[in-house]
Formats: C-alpha cells, structure tokens, sequence
C-alpha cells in the first residue's frame, strides 16, 4: 500500500499507511464516531470539510424502524466515506436493513454492541448484546450473509464486568471485519477514564483491526492512545461537540506531524452560525431546536460568552439567534 508523504517519527509507521477493512480501503485512520441525535448531515458536512478521508457514520438507526421506512437512508457521493450503523436484536431483521444501506451508497455497515441507553437496552440491543454472545454472534453472522461491503462492530469492555477478551474473538470468528472498542463497560456510562490496557489486550488477540475510542480529546490523545494500545485507528466523539475539525485535526496530524491551531473565538462563532443555518436548512423549525444544545457545546468553555449561550439556548427563532450570534462575532476585539 502506498505510504502518506510525511512522516512524523514519534508515529509508528505502520499507521502511516491506508488502513485496509475487508474489501474497503480507508485514507485515514481517524474515524468520527457514530453521535445519535448530532452526527446528521450538517454536522457530517461540518466534519467532512476538515477531514476529507476520513470514514463517517450517519446517526445509529434501529434496523425494524428503518426498514419499517420511518426515515429514508441517502448517502451521497460527497458525504463518502460513510458508513451506517444499526442497533437490534433480530438477525432477519438487521441483515435486511444492512442490504437498504448499503443499497443507499453505506461503505461499510457498523453493528452497534455498546450503546448504554435503556430504551436500546432492554429492546436487546446495544450494549445488551454484550450479556448475550450467542444472539450477537448470529447478528453478524446474518448480516455478512446479507451484504457485500464490510460488517464491523463498535461496543465496550463489557456490561458490568469486563468480557471483551472472549468476546471480541467470538466477533471475529463470526465475521466482523473490523471492531471499534470503547475502553468503558456498559455499567460505567460516560463516567470515569476510557481504559486504554484493554484495547491494547484485545488488539494483540485479533487480526481485524481495532480502533480505540474514548477520551481521544486531541492530537496528543491520539499519538498517545495508539502507541500505547497498538490500535489501528482512533474513533472520536464528544471531543467533535463544538468541535467538528477536530477528527480533521488529529488526522492532519497523524499524516503530515502539524498542529491545527484552535479556533480564534470569532471563527468559532461563525462556525456556529453556519452550523446553525445547516440545521435549519436541513430540518426547518426542528433543526433550530437541535441547533440549541450545538450552539450551547460551541460556547461551553467561554466564560465570557455564558449570558449568550442562555439567550441561544431559549431563542425561538432563527432571526433572533442570528442576531445574537451577529452582535457577539462584531463585538470580538481582534
Ligand atoms: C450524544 C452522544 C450520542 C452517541 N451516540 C452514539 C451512537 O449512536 N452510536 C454509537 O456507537 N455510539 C454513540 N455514542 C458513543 C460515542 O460514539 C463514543 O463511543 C463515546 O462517547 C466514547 O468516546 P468519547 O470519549 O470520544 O466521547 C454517543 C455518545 C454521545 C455523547
């Protein structure tokens, strides 16, 4: 495979390379994670404009309700590559929406194994399939049946206690093609550290790779992360909130050894107005609901700028948030 121009030497080599999954072929070994209710498409164009190689996943669909045609799958070619990810506990069921998805332009399907929520939970789905290996064994075994792009699975070290070591191999042997591990068990939610020694452990049992997620805030996080897991890749997810350069970032690192500077304060804000007008684009009055916790996730770290995060977040309307984000990008002394 063809090696990227630079190299950094505090990178091992071998991440300097294209990353192979299955049939696929990825430019970049950093991925943005699947986000329900954020990674929709303006949020994916946000994310798409730094990181032009990087594999994408629109928001975690439940495969019954897709299919069931509740909302429609449309993966255009400016949006590749872009993966789909779906939750459930039929094998039928997830095998026949991956064909929809990958019908709709998906490059590869995700099954997600670790989403801690209940109401996915008690369905079976999700982190659930964690306390049941046989029923997530037949899951992947279905869906490889099913499609022709790549299966890959994105779960945790285990529901309470960690069961991943036997698990992540059941995976494997069932046909998932690349895994995606989030260093925390169901039990721990968002809390705590992502534990990197686990993925460092599951890495040296498989031959699929293995993408490290959790607590990967920066490019430091990143280098620091892979060297020491060995993984083949870094999946980010709340460090994007407010922040969708931040998968380009990392990558631009990882290849070329420079640093993106962080957003001036003015930029950040306008990047907020434009995401703000994507929303409402894309969803109309729906979208400048959603828009109200994106805007509150740009401005969390600003002191100064807590009064006008109370505004957006209670504005109604799409002038008055405007107007306020207007005001505050003039009143930013250079
Ligand atoms: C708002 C939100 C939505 C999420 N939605 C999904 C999802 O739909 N599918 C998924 O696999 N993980 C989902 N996650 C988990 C993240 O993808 C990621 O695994 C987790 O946040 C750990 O990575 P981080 O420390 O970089 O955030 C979500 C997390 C958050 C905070």
């Amino acid at each position: 495979m063809a090696e990227f121009a630079v190299v950094d030497r505090a990178i091992p080599a071998h991440l300097q390379t294209p990353l192979q999954v299955g049939s696929l072929i990825l430019h970049s070994r950093v991925l943005q994670s699947p986000l329900a209710g954020v990674s929709d498409r303006s949020f994916r164009q946000l994310v798409r404009r730094s990181a032009p190689q990087s594999l994408i996943f629109a928001e975690m669909a439940h495969a019954g309700l897709q299919l069931a045609g509740r909302d429609r799958w449309e993966f255009l070619p400016h949006e590749q590559p872009i993966g789909a990810q779906l939750f459930g506990d039929q094998p039928a069921t997830l095998a026949a929406a991956a064909q929809q998805a990958e019908a709709a332009g998906a490059v590869c399907i995700d099954l997600n194994m670790g989403c801690p929520v209940s109401k996915v939970t008690r369905k079976r789905g999700g982190s659930a399939l964690l306390r049941e290996p046989e029923l997530a064994i037949a899951i992947v075994q279905a869906v490889a049946a099913a499609v022709s792009i790549p299966v890959t699975v994105k779960t945790r070290l285990g529901w309470e206690q960690v069961t991943i070591l036997d698990f992540a191999q059941q995976l494997e042997a069932a046909g998932a093609q690349l895994l995606t591990l989030h260093g925390r068990s169901r039990s721990q939610g968002y809390s705590g550290q992502a534990d990197w020694n686990w993925i460092t452990r599951v890495k040296s049992r498989l031959s699929i790779p293995v993408i490290a997620n959790g607590d990967i805030n920066s490019p430091a996080d990143a280098i620091a992360c892979l060297q020491q897991t060995g993984a083949d890749g870094v999946m980010c997810g709340r460090g994007s909130l407010g922040n969708p350069g931040l998968v380009g970032a990392i990558d631009r690192s990882l290849k070329t050894g420079e640093q993106t500077p962080e957003l001036e304060l003015r930029d950040r804000l306008q990047l907020a107005r434009e995401h703000l007008l994507l929303l409402w684009e894309d969803k109309g009055a729906a979208g400048l609901l959603q828009a109200r916790k994106h805007l509150g996730w740009y401005l969390a770290d600003q002191p100064d700028y807590q009064d006008l995060r109370q505004h957006l977040l209670r504005s109604e309307d799409l002038s008055q948030s405007l107007d306020l984000l207007d005001a505050a990008i003039a009143s930013v002394v250079c």
